[in-house]
C-alpha cells in the first residue's frame, strides 16, 4: 500500500528562547527535523510533506531536498489544521503523521504502526506515562477499544487519571482523511482544530482504531525546551554507545562519548573518554582512540592509534600508524602504514609514506613524503605564497634536519638530507646534503652591552 508522510513542523517553540526555529535545533549534530526526515525516508514513501510556519524560510533553506514538499501553514490553528494544509498534495492509500520535534522515533516502530492500517482500520501510537500531564488521553470503551482522544485541557478528572497518552503519531487510510479534517471544529478549550478529534470520527464511521506502543518513552518525546533537548541528546548517545559496545567496542565511559554522524567499527576498538565522532567515520579492528579527540570524516585503519587531544578531519590513518597527542590532521592527510605523527604537528593535504615520521612541531601542507622519511622538529612546508599553493615532494629515506623551511615548489630525492635550520628553495638531488643557512661565525672577545647610566 502506498504511503504519504506528513511531518508537522510549523510550531514556534517559544520555550526554546531561540532565534533558530525549534525543529532546527540539533540532536547529535543533526537538526531534529533532519532526523525525522531521514527516518521517514527509510519507509520509502510516495511523498514526504513538511508543514512549516514559524521560521518557514530558514527551515526550507536548511533542509530543501528533491524528495521533500514544503507546505506553508501561515497561521498555526492546530494539528488538524496543519495536516489539512497538506491535503491537496496527498494521494496515497495510507497517510502517516509525524512531528518535526520528535526526533528519536524509530523506523521499526513506524513499520509496526503502518502494518495496522487498512480501509477499515487506523494505527495509533500510544505510550504509557508515569506523568501524562499535557498529553491527550486515550479513551477506551468497556471492550478495550479506542473510542476517542481527549486533550488534557479538555479532559475531566476521570479522563485525566488515564495513563495511556497520545504520542500524536498516527497512520490513517488516505481516502478518509479529507472528509474527517473537513468536519473538525475548534470549539474546545484551546480554540484549535485538533487532529486528535479524527479518532472519534473514525470510530463513528465504523472503523477500528488499533494501537501500537512505542518501545520507550524517549522514542516519542518531543523537545519543547533545551532541557528536553539535552535529554534527547543523552538518550541518543546512550543508544549509540550501547550499539557500538554490542559490536565489540570498549567505551571507557559511554556517558562521555558522542556520535554526531555515522560510524562503522571493527572489533576490539578502544575509545577513551570525551571522544566526538562526526560525519562518516570508519574505525577498523584494534584501533585505540585516546581521550579528548575529535574525529570527523576519517578512516582509522587496523591497529591505528590516535593519542589524546588530537583533531582529525578528512584523514586516513594507515595500519598501525599513530598520531598525537595534540596532532591536527586536516583534509587530505594520509598516513601510510606505521607512519608516526607526534605532538603539535599539523598536516593538510599531505601524505606520509609507510614508516615516515614527523615527531614534533611541524606544518606539512600540500606535501608528498616518501616511505621512512624523517621530518625533524619545527619543519615547515612553505606551501603558500599569499596567492597560490605549491607542492613539496620528498623521496624515500629523506632526513629533514630540525627547523627546516621547505619553500615549495620543491622536491628532494631519495636519501637526501637537509641541515638543521636550512631554508630549502631549490631541488635537492638524491643522496645529497643541502645546507641553506648562514655559516656560523664565532667572535672572540666580544663584549656584552652594559646598562647606560642616566
Ligand atoms: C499534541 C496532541 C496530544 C499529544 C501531544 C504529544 C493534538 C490536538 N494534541 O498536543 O494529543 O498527546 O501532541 O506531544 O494534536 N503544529 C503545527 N501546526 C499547528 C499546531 C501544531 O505544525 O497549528 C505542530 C507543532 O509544531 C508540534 C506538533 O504539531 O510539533 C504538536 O503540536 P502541539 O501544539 O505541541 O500539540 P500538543 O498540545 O503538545
Ligand atoms: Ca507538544
Amino acid at each position: 500500500m502506498s504511503l504519504d508522510i506528513v511531518i508537522l513542523a510549523a510550531g514556534q517553540g517559544t520555550r526554546m528562547r531561540s532565534a533558530l526555529p525549534k525543529v532546527l535545533h540539533p540532536v547529535a549534530g543533526k537538526s531534529m527535523l533532519g532526523h525525522v526526515i531521514d527516518t521517514a525516508r527509510q519507509l520509502q514513501p510516495h511523498s514526504i510533506q513538511v508543514v512549516i510556519g514559524h521560521g518557514a524560510e530558514a527551515v526550507r533553506e536548511r533542509l530543501a531536498a528533491s524528495d521533500l514538499n514544503f507546505v506553508l501553514q501561515a497561521e498555526q490553528l492546530g494539528t488538524g489544521h496543519a495536516v489539512a494544509q497538506a491535503l491537496p498534495a496527498l494521494s496515497a492509500e495510507r497517510v502517516l503523521i509525524l512531528y518535526g520535534d520528535v526526533p528519536l522515533i524509530a523506523a521499526e516502530t513506524l513499520q509496526r504502526l503502518l502494518a495496522l492500517v487498512s480501509d477499515q482500520q487506523l494505527g495509533l501510537l500510544t505510550v504509557q506515562l508515569a506523568d501524562p500531564t499535557g498529553y491527550g488521553r486515550i479513551v477506551r470503551g468497556a471492550d478495550g477499544q479506542v473510542e476517542a482522544i481527549v486533550e488534557h485541557k479538555d479532559a475531566n478528572a476521570a479522563q485525566r487519571a488515564i495513563s495511556e497518552g497520545n504520542t500524536g503519531i498516527l497512520a490513517v487510510p488516505g481516502k478518509r482523511l479529507a472528509d474527517w479534517l473537513g468536519r473538525l471544529s475548534n470549539s474546545n478549550a484551546q480554540g484549535e482544530y485538533y487532529l486528535t478529534d479524527v479518532i472519534a470520527m473514525a470510530v463513528a464511521d465504523g472503523l477500528v482504531v488499533a494501537t501500537e506502543q512505542a518501545s520507550d518513552e524517549m522514542e516519542v518525546l518531543g523537545a519543547n525546551d533545551r532541557i528536553q533537548l539535552s535529554q534527547l541528546e543523552r538518550h541518543y548517545q546512550y543508544r549509540a554507545g550501547r550499539r557500538l559496545m554490542a559490536q565489540g567496542v570498549t567505551l571507557i565511559d559511554p556517558a562521555r562519548f558522542d556520535l554526531r554522524g555515522e560510524v562503522t567499527v571493527g572489533r576490539d576498538v578502544l575509545i577513551d573518554i570525551n571522544v566526538i565522532l562526526e560525519g562518516q567515520v570508519v574505525i577498523e579492528d584494534g584501533v585505540h582512540i585516546g581521550p579528548n579527540c575529535v574525529i570527523k570524516d576519517s578512516v582509522l585503519r587496523q591497529g591505528a592509534i590516535v593519542k589524546a587531544n588530537s583533531h582529525l578531519d578528512g584523514a586516513d590513518v594507515g595500519e598501525g600508524a599513530d598520531c598525537g597527542p595534540f596532532a591536527r590532521l586536516r583534509p587530505g592527510s594520509v598516513l601510510g602504514a606505521k607512519a608516526h605523527v607526534g605532538n603539535f604537528v599539523e598536516l593538510k593535504n599531505a601524505k606520509l609514506g609507510a614508516g615516515a615520521k614527523a615527531g614534533h612541531l611541524s606544518y606539512l601542507g600540500d606535501a608528498e613524503i616518501g616511505a621512512r622519511t624523517n621530518i625533524g622538529a619545527g619543519t615547515i612546508t612553505c606551501n603558500y605564497d599569499g596567492a597560490n599553493k605549491f607542492k613539496t615532494v620528498l623521496g624515500e629515506d629523506v632526513f629533514i634536519g630540525s627547523n627546516s623551511s621547505l619553500v615549495a615548489p620543491v622536491s628532494l630525492g631519495d636519501g637526501a638530507t637537509t641541515g638543521a635550520g636550512s631554508t630549502v628553495t631549490i631541488d635537492v638531488p638524491a643522496n645529497t646534503l643541502a645546507v641553506g643557512r648562514a655559516k656560523q661565525r664565532n667572535i672572540e672577545g666580544w663584549k656584552r652591552p652594559v646598562k647606560l647610566n642616566k
